[in-house]
């Protein structure tokens, strides 16, 4: 004859094995292991039982309690993976998965990337400075007096406390002597900024990348050299390279550079990608006077400088019609230089 206990474990079991959802067998469990279930009630019927009988029953109980315990965990376990199995059920691993763009570098810094190399090659470190300048970096010390034009309100962007966007990277070859001693030889790309009516050719915002050599003896003849072997690299051998005479204020003599290349679509016709010219000896004195020092002593030391404009040369090279299509970002164009 089977105990009473045996008889509750068989009749937990089967309700157990029953239970077609989650909220029955919880139903189950209070049932039985609750704390007014049948299990618990055995325990507390233990009190009354023979001293003999204590430990069997006692024995049979936990064994009662553990199995019923254990199946109930069971089944709950069942419904789980039941439910993901479910839900994994609803995925279709057929489907394509999202796909990934893949990014590539905007043309100006791809033609930056590859100036930059050339200009390496050369041993020509890389220096920086503030798109936001002071008047002082931007024109003074460039020997640019105060009625020069480039620094009316027409042609600059000021901010109200008086600095302004900078006018082109010749900034920079300021900072660099203020900072160190000749010999020099850097390049300094960067974003320029002029109060400029935007078109096809024009935009208020361009780049360049800005050169200075300091050494003694550097001549006209060292600057047409580098300028020339940066075209060739940059264009292909038969470029034909042409200094025309110019002014700026911070060189002299200063000249602009023009290229021409029937390896490019712009073909027969000369393209101006370029200002330079000897550093002026107002430069150097400026630089002097900030450093309070006669570091850069223009009887002793010479230089060249020039400031490429990378917009053209990108334009040039790759072909581009207008200069807006850079600040953009329409997908159709830039993924062209993918
Ligand atoms: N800063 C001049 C410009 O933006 C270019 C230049 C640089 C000219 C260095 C001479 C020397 O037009």
């Amino acid at each position: 004859m089977s105990h009473p206990l045996q008889d509750l474990q068989s009749a937990a079991l089967a309700e157990i094995t029953a239970a077609a959802d989650e909220q029955t067998l919880e139903a189950t469990r209070v049932k039985f292991l609750g704390r007014s279930g049948s299990v618990s009630a055995w325990g507390e019927q233990m009190k009354t039982l023979a001293k003999e009988e204590k430990p069997i029953v006692g024995k049979l109980l936990n064994e009662v309690r553990t199995a019923v315990t254990t199946a109930i965990e069971a089944r709950a376990q069942q419904f789980r993976s039941r439910k993901e199995s479910g839900a994994l059920a609803k995925i279709d691993i057929s489907l394509p998965g999202a796909p990934h763009e893949i990014g590539a570098l905007h043309p100006l810094t791809q033609m930056l990337e590859r100036s930059i190399e050339i200009f390496r090659r050369m041993g020509f470190a890389l220096a920086d400075g503030p798109d936001i300048e002071d008047e002082w970096h931007c024109f003074d010390a460039l020997n640019t007096p105060p009625d020069h034009p480039a620094r009316t309100e027409q042609d600059t962007f000021y901010l109200p406390d008086g600095r302004l966007l900078r006018t082109h990277t010749s900034t920079v070859q300021i900072r660099t002597m203020q900072s160190a001693p000749p010999p020099i030889r850097v390049i300094a790309p960067g974003a320029a900024y002029r109060n400029e009516e935007v078109n096809a050719t024009h935009s208020a915002q361009f780049h360049q990348i800005e050169g200075l050599y300091v050494d003694q003896n550097v001549s006209v003849a060292d600057l047409k050299g580098t300028l020339e072997f940066f075209m060739r690299e940059l264009f292909g051998a038969e470029t034909q390279v042409q200094f025309r005479p110019h002014h700026f204020p911070f060189t002299e003599p200063s000249l602009e550079v023009y290229v021409k290349s029937k390896a490019l679509k712009s073909g027969e016709q000369w393209i101006e990608v370029c200002g330079c010219g000897v550093v002026h000896p107002a430069v150097f004195e400026a630089v002097n006077k900030a450093r309070g020092d006669k570091a850069y002593d223009p009887e002793k030391w010479s230089g060249y400088a020039f400031g490429l404009g990378m917009d053209r040369l990108a334009m040039i090279l790759f072909d581009i019609p207008d200069i807006r299509l850079f600040a953009q970002n329409d997908l159709r164009f830039l993924r062209q230089f993918a």
